[in-house]
């Protein structure tokens, strides 16, 4: 619809290693915007709830055994099962918050040794994020910490953790912003909430989408 093509939402990524507050933050943020008068949602990948996705979940149970590349193919295949949709509701002036990307793909599989060429191909042509928060938080970090549970699914191992940060490393370009994660959930809040609100700002002026790899 042409008069709202000028005001289009932001779609904003979150990444880090496991447990690194992404999922708790990812909802604040969504909450924060609405009531700032910028309408949100929130995605969140691996989408467990599609045919896809319920294999993906498998294999992270460790009910399933897949070849890396298959793994690989699958992760990228249940976002290109949410790009029209996301691309919609972005057309529509919905801010979209997104709690794991296409990064996450390519650091989890670099970390197994993986190409790295090989692994960002598949995700060619998604849509790119106008913004990648980073949430820096140091692998040892949950060891010694609350937040429960880690260590249930397959790759939440302080060894792999360690692997996965580097492979981050060498993703990081000037569109991420890195965010404090070691900080209490309202100081971590605090720090995102004005990066995104500027970035909803300059895409609602007229920023336009544009697609991976950039
Ligand atoms: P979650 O805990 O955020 O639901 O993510 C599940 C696991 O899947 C997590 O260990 C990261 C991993 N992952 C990938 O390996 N590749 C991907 O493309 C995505 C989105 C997640």
């Amino acid at each position: 619809d042409k008069c709202r093509s000028g005001s289009r939402g932001a779609l904003v990524v979150l990444e880090g290693l496991d447990r690194c507050g992404k999922t708790s933050q990812s909802t604040r943020l969504v909450n924060n915007l609405d009531e700032l008068g910028y309408p949100a949602e929130l995605f969140r990948f691996p989408d467990r709830n599609t045919v896809i996705g319920q294999m993906i979940s498998s294999y992270l149970n460790s009910d399933s055994q897949l070849d890396n590349h298959t793994i690989h193919l699958l992760f990228s295949a249940n976002r290109w099962e949410k790009r029209s949709l996301m691309e919609s509701k972005l057309q529509r002036g919905i801010t979209l918050i997104v709690d794991r990307y296409a990064y996450s793909r390519v650091a989890f599989s670099a970390a197994k040794g993986l190409d790295i060429e090989w692994c960002k191909a598949p995700d060619m042509g998604l849509l790119a994020p106008d913004l990648v928060l980073y949430l820096d938080i140091s692998p040892e970090f949950f060891l010694s910490s609350k937040r429960g549970g880690y260590g249930g699914e397959r790759y939440e191992q302080l060894e792999f953790q360690k692997k996965v940060a580097q492979a981050y490393q060498v993703l990081r370009d000037d569109s991420w912003k890195i965010i404090d994660a070691n900080l209490s959930v309202e100081g971590v809040e605090e720090q995102m909430k004005s990066i995104v609100l500027d970035c909803a700002k300059t895409c609602r002026n007229g920023k336009s989408l544009s697609e991976l790899w950039l």
